[in-house]
C-alpha cells in the first residue's frame, strides 16, 4: 500500500501528518510512504529526513495524490485537493464531518474512502489512536505559556530582596484532556491553581494534579461517551455566578469547555471579566467554537477594561514538531487497526472503523454524518 503525505495548505498550519521516525517504522513494516516536497519545513523536518526513512519525495501535488492509495493529512481537504485523489483510493483527516457535511458528500461522489480522527469514539481501545486528545494535550500546555507571556506577573511566589511576590492565581475551565494539561502545565510554573468542571468524575484527577475543584452542584453531567452534557438554563446560571465569584480574584483562566456538536457553552460574563483584576489575562481555547468567554474573538486579541482576551485558533500548529510526532504515532496505530495485509479491512462492526469511516463505495456511511448531511441540506 502507498501512502502520501502532501504538504497542509491550510494558512497557519505547520503540522503535518507523519514525522520522519514513523515514516521508517511503516516502510519497515512494508508500507511504501510517498511525502510532498518541503511538507516537513515548518516543522523543521527536511525531506532529507524523510528520504532517510525511507520516503520518496515527490515534487508535485498531482502525483503525489494521483499515485496513492492512502492520504494522510491534518486537515479536511480542499476541492481541489480532492479532485486530485485516485477514484478507489482512501483518505485519513480530521474532516469535523458534522460540521462540514459538504466534504463528505463530495469525497463520496469522488469515490474515495474517508475516516475522519474527530470521529474515533472515546474508548480505551482507541486511546493510542486519539489525536484529539493529543492535539487537546499540546494546546493546554501552550494555552498555559501564551497566558504566562502575556500576563505581567510571575507565576510563581517568589521571595526576592524586593519584598515577597504573591503566586498568580489561576482558573481553569473544564477540566477535559486540555485542561488537566493547563493544570499541570500551570502547577508547574508555581500558580496557584483552581478548577470548574460540569462533570464531577474530574474531581479526583484535578485534585491528584494539585488544584483545588469548584464544585458546582453533582449532577453527573456526562453523556455515556464520557462528554459534557449540556446545561439547563437555571443550572447554568448558577455555574455562571459561581466562576464570576472566583474570577473576581483570578488573574489568568484558561478556559476549554466544549460540547461536542454544539457551540461552546458561555461561562465568562463580560461582567465577570469587568469584575476580574486589572492586568487579568483569559485564553479561551473554545473560540473556535464560539468561545467561553463573552468577549472572545477567535483569531483575535481583545483588551476590555484592562483585562486581555485571547481567543487562539489551531494552538497545536504552534508547537508543530511534537504535535506532529504525536499526531503521527496515533495515525499509525489508526492505519495498523485498518489495513491488513496491505489492504483496507473494513469491518463495520469494529466501533472503530464503523466510527471513522465517513465515506465508503460511492457513498456516505456514517450515521451521524448522514444525520448533519440532511440537515444541511433541509436548511
Ligand atoms: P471536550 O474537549 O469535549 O471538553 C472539555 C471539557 O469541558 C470537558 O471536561 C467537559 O466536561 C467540560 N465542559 C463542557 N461543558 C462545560 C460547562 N458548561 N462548564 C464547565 N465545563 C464544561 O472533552 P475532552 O477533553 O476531549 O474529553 C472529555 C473526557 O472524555 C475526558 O476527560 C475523558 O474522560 C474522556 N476521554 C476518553 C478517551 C478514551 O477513553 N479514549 C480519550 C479522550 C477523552
Amino acid at each position: 500500500m502507498k501512502i502520501a503525505v502532501p504538504k497542509e495548505i491550510l494558512e497557519g498550519e505547520s503540522r503535518l501528518a507523519l514525522v520522519p521516525d514513523v515514516v521508517k517504522r511503516l516502510t519497515g513494516s512494508g508500507f511504501s510512504v510517498a511525502v510532498e516536497a518541503g511538507a516537513g519545513a515548518a516543522a523543521k523536518f527536511e525531506d532529507s529526513d524523510f528520504e532517510a526513512a525511507g520516503a520518496e519525495i515527490v515534487g508535485s501535488a498531482k502525483d503525489l495524490w494521483g499515485n496513492a492509495d492512502l492520504v494522510v493529512k491534518i486537515n479536511k481537504p480542499t476541492d481541489e485537493e480532492i479532485a486530485l485523489a485516485k477514484k478507489g483510493s482512501a483518505l485519513i483527516a480530521l474532516m469535523w464531518p458534522l460540521v462540514n457535511p459538504e466534504v463528505a458528500k463530495k469525497l463520496a461522489d469522488a469515490g474515495i474512502t474517508s475516516f475522519s480522527l474527530d470521529q474515533l469514539p472515546r474508548i480505551t481501545r482507541a486511546q493510542s489512536m486519539d489525536v484529539l486528545s493529543s492535539m487537546s494535550t499540546v494546546a493546554g500546555y501552550k494555552a498555559v505559556l501564551m497566558a504566562a507571556m502575556e500576563s505581567g506577573k510571575f507565576f510563581p511566589m517568589l521571595v526576592t530582596a524586593a519584598g515577597t511576590l504573591a503566586p498568580s492565581k489561576t482558573l481553569v475551565l473544564g477540566a477535559g484532556v486540555a485542561g488537566l494539561q493547563a493544570i499541570a502545565t500551570a502547577r508547574r510554573l508555581g500558580a496557584v491553581v483552581e478548577a470548574f468542571d460540569v462533570r464531577p468524575v474530574v474531581k479526583e484527577q484535578v485534585e491528584s494534579l494539585g488544584a483545588k475543584f469548584i464544585a458546582p452542584e453533582a449532577s453527573g453531567d456526562e453523556d455515556a461517551g464520557g462528554y459534557a452534557k449540556e446545561q439547563s438554563e437555571d443550572k447554568q446560571k448558577r455555574d455562571l455566578d459561581l466562576i464570576h465569584e472566583h474570577a473576581k480574584k483570578t488573574d489568568i483562566i484558561i478556559t476549554t469547555a466544549l460540547i461536542p456538536g454544539r457551540p461552546a457553552p458561555l461561562l465568562i460574563t463580560k461582567a465577570a471579566v469587568e469584575d476580574m483584576p486589572a492586568g487579568a489575562v483569559i485564553i479561551d481555547l473554545a473560540a473556535e467554537m464560539g468561545g467561553n468567554c463573552e468577549l472572545t474573538e477567535a483569531g483575535k486579541t481583545v483588551v476590555h477594561k484592562g483585562v486581555t482576551i485571547i481567543g487562539p485558533v489551531n494552538l497545536p500548529a504552534s508547537t508543530p514538531i511534537h504535535a506532529s510526532q504525536m499526531f503521527a504515532k496515533n495515525l499509525m496505530t489508526l492505519i495498523s487497526h485498518l489495513v491488513e495485509e496491505g489492504n483496507l479491512k473494513l469491518d463495520f462492526d469494529d466501533e472503530i472503523t464503523s466510527g471513522t469511516c465517513i465515506t465508503h463505495d460511492g457513498k456516505v456511511v456514517q450515521a451521524a454524518t448522514l444525520k448533519a448531511l440532511e440537515g444541511s441540506t433541509n436548511a
